[in-house]
């Protein structure tokens, strides 16, 4: 994918023509991670009720997924149910679950027709349905060459190093693995094993947190913060977070080249 597959879904005469043309091709970050955040501030603003904005919110992840798939990313994961999420009222959490299944269904035929490989990372235990909708995804997009596209759910980073490091041990003491550990090790046992790690970590709706979200994968990630709520975040932002990563100088703790 390229600028010509990016220039087919913007319109000619489109105030966003500029922010296009000022994305360097050559240096785009290989992973993008996003925290959509916000669905539920969207909805109080338009006195609707929070599954509103999560309904919204599908939206947006449809633009970003396109987005995403025609510049050419390898990796593009969403943060859309944390380990902390099933705090949520009942009612809440099963509306998120219907629509994940919702959107699987509808878009399957998207993500194969774009060739864009669909994984869940996190843990175990969604219900079952849902689980087996996105199972489905992830088994009749395995084959699928274009962006990897991950979808965060019942994920916690912190559960994911636990569960790395559990797996490591059990096959240490099983004598299956007797290698030192290095970091690579450590990254191998992720949920995100052979994926590059972030370059870019986007969070909408202004709040400066990580939220236990890829803790080992963001250590040398560019954060990009922006006030818009997530249902109203379109290719625009994307774009303009991508031009914005792309004046920055990462270091990873060197100094500026002379
Ligand atoms: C955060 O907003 C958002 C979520 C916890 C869920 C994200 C889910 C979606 C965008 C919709 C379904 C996803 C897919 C992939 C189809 P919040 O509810 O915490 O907002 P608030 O902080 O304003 O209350």
């Amino acid at each position: 994918m390229s600028l010509q597959d990016l220039l087919e879904v913007v319109p000619s005469g489109s105030d966003e023509l500029p922010l296009v043309r000022s994305i360097d091709f050559e240096r785009l970050p290989r992973h993008v991670a996003i925290i959509m955040d916000g669905n539920g501030r969207w909805a109080k603003l338009r006195h609707k009720r929070r599954v509103e904005g999560h309904r919204a919110g599908s939206a947006s992840v449809r633009d970003v997924v396109e987005t995403s798939a025609r510049l050419g990313l390898q990796v593009l994961t969403l943060y859309a149910f944390s380990v902390e999420n099933w705090k949520r009222p009942k009612a809440e959490v099963s509306t998120l679950m219907g629509l994940l299944k919702h959107y699987l269904r509808i878009e399957l035929s998207t993500l194969l027709k774009n060739n864009i490989r669909f994984q869940v990372i996190g843990r175990p235990g969604l219900p079952e349905d849902v689980a087996s909708e996105l199972a489905r995804g992830t088994e009749r997009t395995r084959h699928c060459t274009g962006l990897h596209f991950n979808i965060a759910l019942n994920y916690g980073g912190r559960a994911e190093i636990t569960d790395a490091v559990r797996r490591l041990v059990a096959e240490a003491v099983a004598g299956k693995n007797g290698d030192p550990i290095e970091e690579d090790t450590i990254s191998s046992y992720l949920y995100t094993a052979g994926q590059p790690d972030p370059d870019l970590l986007i969070r909408t709706s202004g709040e400066m947190r990580v939220s236990n979200f890829l803790l080992w994968q963001i250590a040398y990630s560019e954060i990009w913060v922006t006030d818009v709520l997530w249902p109203d975040f379109r290719r625009r932002h994307l774009l303009q977070a991508i031009a914005d990563y792309q004046k920055r100088e990462r270091r990873y703790g060197g100094i500026a080249p002379v």
